[in-house]
């Protein structure tokens, strides 16, 4: 049994001059704990003081958990008049799951076994919306004898969302830096392989010219569709290396897609269904037709592969005024974000950092050469915009291609 002697409590300057639950007035205050009672004008303004405070929820509890004060901040951060919660037990602003697991009573055993109590966790509003609080719990003490405790909570939600951001910001800074080395890299090769396929498929259009024998022939169209599809992967390579000069033209994205819907459900089995959606006036944008119309075939294939037994792909392009998550301090601007979407297996989270780079790829050898997504992201990126991807274990994926509206065309 741990020692709850005061050596192990954290003696408080205040204490609450009794524990019965009657209710007490917002901002009632404990005495100092010097035996007798406060000054009144020093009471009154160190009441005046706490219920001030707007910032902070600070109350007092009884040694059973029940609330005896209450002050401006904890009507603020947790929306109850004084009146409505003063003789409740404050296990009332733990989450369902919190009360469950004895979290409440557990905060008060350590407080009271280890002289305060502090944590992180989230709490529940009167209006039953959730909130991310800092939470110190310190035990009172008068001559030896528990007597209630001091809680102070402060709501850090916002706190919380903005290390997120800062973290996802950082997170897509260091994957767009690596993407670039490995583009770098790529695109040396890319061009060198480029140069020597081009070289072995004019040898052998020369060969194949100058030859009558069928057999030889045969084996030659076999040689040249290799060479065929290891141009077009050089292709996708250098597009991911951004080494690829993009022909960009004003489209309307709304007609590329409509115009690509019969060869994107040619990509798809029967038991696949896809359709497409359009925001009504969307701007035009400059783009490369032939390089979107690939990073559609793409995704809708990769969609295609995570749907086996069948299932809904969605295409969508909408507006949106965003920055671009890979520059750090961006200026906003306005992107068309086309989405793919797709109920199908989902990736991983562990798996989702490395699927944009090349060669990644999960399918068996000959279904999938792992080019695919990086198309997407170096067509994005080298349109001035970007690609990002939304998915779950079991409950689809998102791809956004995110392309940039001139401001001629806002
Ligand atoms: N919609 C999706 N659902 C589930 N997994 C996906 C999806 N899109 C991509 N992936 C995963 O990301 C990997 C990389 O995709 P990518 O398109 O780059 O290559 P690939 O499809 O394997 O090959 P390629 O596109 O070159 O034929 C895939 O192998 C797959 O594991
Ligand atoms: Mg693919």
């Amino acid at each position: 049994m741990p020692d709850t002697s005061k050596s192990a409590a954290r003696p408080h300057r205040s204490a609450v001059p009794d524990s019965d639950r009657d209710p007490a007035h917002v901002g009632d205050v404990p005495d100092s704990g010097t035996g007798g009672q406060l000054p009144d004008i020093e009471e009154r303004q160190l009441k005046r003081l706490i219920d001030g405070v707007i910032d902070f929820a600070i109350y007092m509890l009884d040694t059973e958990g029940y609330v005896r004060s209450w002050n401006t901040g904890g009507e603020r951060i947790k929306g109850y008049a004084g009146d409505e919660v003063i003789g409740t037990h404050f296990s009332r602003f733990y989450t369902p799951d919190d009360i469950a697991s004895d979290a409440p009573a557990r905060s008060l055993r350590i407080a009271r076994e280890e002289g305060r109590f502090a944590a992180e966790g989230w709490r529940v509003r009167k209006d039953g919306t959730v909130f991310h609080a800092s939470v110190v719990i310190d035990p009172i003490w008068q001559e030896d004898v528990l007597v209630g405790y001091a809680k102070v909570t402060r709501d850090i939600t916002d706190r919380l969302e903005h290390q997120e951001r800062l973290e996802q910001s950082r997170d897509a800074l260091l994957q767009s830096h690596k993407l670039e080395a490995v583009g770098k890299l790529t695109l040396g090769l890319a061009h060198d392989f480029n140069n020597l396929l081009n070289i072995i498929i004019n040898s052998l259009e020369l060969v194949d010219h100058y030859t009558m024998q069928p057999k030889a022939k045969k084996h030659l169209q076999g040689a040249m569709r290799a060479a065929e599809r290891g141009a077009l992967l050089t292709r996708q390579l250098l597009t991911f290396g951004t080494g690829r000069v993009l022909v960009s033209e004003r489209h309307s994205v709304a007609t590329v897609i409509h115009d690509a819907m019969d060869t994107l459900r040619r990509a798809c089995h029967d038991s696949v269904t896809l359709h497409a959606r359009f925001d009504d006036d969307l701007p035009g944008i400059d783009v490369d037709r032939e390089q979107l119309e690939a990073a559609l075939l793409n995704l809708v294939s990769n969609s295609r592969d995570a749907m086996p037994s069948g299932g809904h792909i969605a295409i969508t392009a909408t507006l949106r005024d965003c920055a671009l998550p890979h520059v750090a301090d961006a200026p906003p601007g306005r992107f068309i974000c086309i989405q793919v979407s797709d109920n199908g297996e989902g990736i991983p989270v562990e798996y989702q950092a490395r699927v944009f780079e090349p060669f990644y790829t999960t399918k068996e050898v000959g279904k999938g050469s792992g080019l695919g997504l990086s198309q997407v992201f170096g067509f994005a990126r080298q349109s001035g915009g970007f690609a990002e991807l939304k998915s779950a274990s079991g409950e689809g994926t998102t791809v956004s291609v995110c392309l940039p509206v001139p401001r001629d065309s806002e």
